[in-house]
């Protein structure tokens, strides 16, 4: 396939052609992962830049791993090392990382839009590996190649959205993507963690956990993002891991063979219980795994791209 597009900002830009084609790049790369070796020279002399401006564990190592695997030079940039800490302002902080020349750059920042705002003014690629509460197109990619590859195809079922939507970039994009591919999703969560905006979602919302779970397929857990939360909206976090926390009952109200998701990081014991989160039906370390093959697949598509948008 041709790829047309020059960044990746949501899921939504994508047609579901354009995600099938992600996931079979990703596959093809899946068995370099067995290799001794693991390292082709597909993208040798092209150059990424890591720009992350919070926090990140998965995304960042991932993209790294990803780009190196390909032989892609990368260059991380953290917030904390750079000079947004002196007050430079992100345009000037782009457009210096841009006259470097890179051939995309992959940005994490706190504040919604701020993808869109580097990809409007930049000339290379850029990826959005989360921005505020706005999305993070990458992680819900990996998720659904995650339930792709245990099912198939994901149309006709069901998946369960749980924890902290307000806050929650994960869902966002995962709503899109799921209905997208033509799976059914469910949000359940307390109503001070339900934005505003949910009931206008292709989602079915519930407030029970037990009503919620009843024959779903799959359910995503959500980290309860406590850093994000400037009024208090939980009363108690004992109360909220005993009524929104997902645990062994729970999951056998679920379909036989229901799969459980976290993106990450966890607070094991709050929104998943431990034992759950290492059951042999949970499937947090294949999504890793999933998250350096589709980032090898989007960094060679985004970074050989021939077409125009
Ligand atoms: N899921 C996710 O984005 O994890 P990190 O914050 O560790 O990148």
């Amino acid at each position: 396939m041709k790829w047309l597009h020059k960044d990746l900002l949501d899921v939504s830009q994508l047609s579901r052609s354009e995600v099938m084609a992600i996931f079979e790049t990703a596959g093809r790369f899946q068995e370099l992962q067995e290799r001794p070796v693991k390292k082709v020279p597909t993208l040798k002399g092209r150059s990424v830049i890591l720009f992350f401006a919070e926090p990140s564990t998965r995304t960042k190592t991932s993209f790294d791993v990803a780009g190196k695997r390909l032989s892609a030079d990368t260059f991380s940039l953290a917030k904390s090392s750079s000079s947004l800490t002196k007050g430079e302002s992100l345009k000037d902080t782009a457009l210096t990382l841009q006259a470097m020349a890179p051939d995309a750059i992959v940005i994490r920042h706190w504040c919604s839009g701020a993808a869109r705002f580097l990809a409007d003014r930049l000339e290379c690629s850029v990826i959005n590996a989360g921005d505020g509460r706005h999305a993070h197109p990458t992680q819900a990619l990996l998720d659904a190649f995650t339930l792709h590859q245990e099912w198939g195809d994901l149309a006709g079922k069901t998946v369960l959205i749980l924890g902290d939507i307000a806050h929650s970039r994960v869902a966002r994009s995962n709503v899109i993507l799921l209905n997208k591919l033509g799976a059914r999703v469910r949000i359940c969560g307390p109503r001070t963690l339900l934005p505003p905006a949910v009931r206008t979602w292709n989602a079915k919302i519930f407030s029970n956990l037990d009503e919620a779970v009843k024959g779903v397929d799959a359910v995503m857990c959500l980290r309860l993002q406590l850093e994000r939360q400037k009024q208090g909206l939980l009363p108690d976090l004992r109360e909220y891991a005993r009524t929104f926390g997902l645990a062994r009952r729970h999951v056998d109200l679920a379909n036989q063979d229901v799969r459980i998701l976290h993106p990450g990081p966890l607070n094991r014991g709050v929104e998943i219980s431990s034992e759950l989160a290492d059951c042999a039906d949970s499937l947090i370390l294949d999504q890793v795994s999933s998250g350096v093959v589709v980032r090898m697949a989007l960094l060679f598509l985004y970074m050989t791209r021939k077409g125009e948008e």
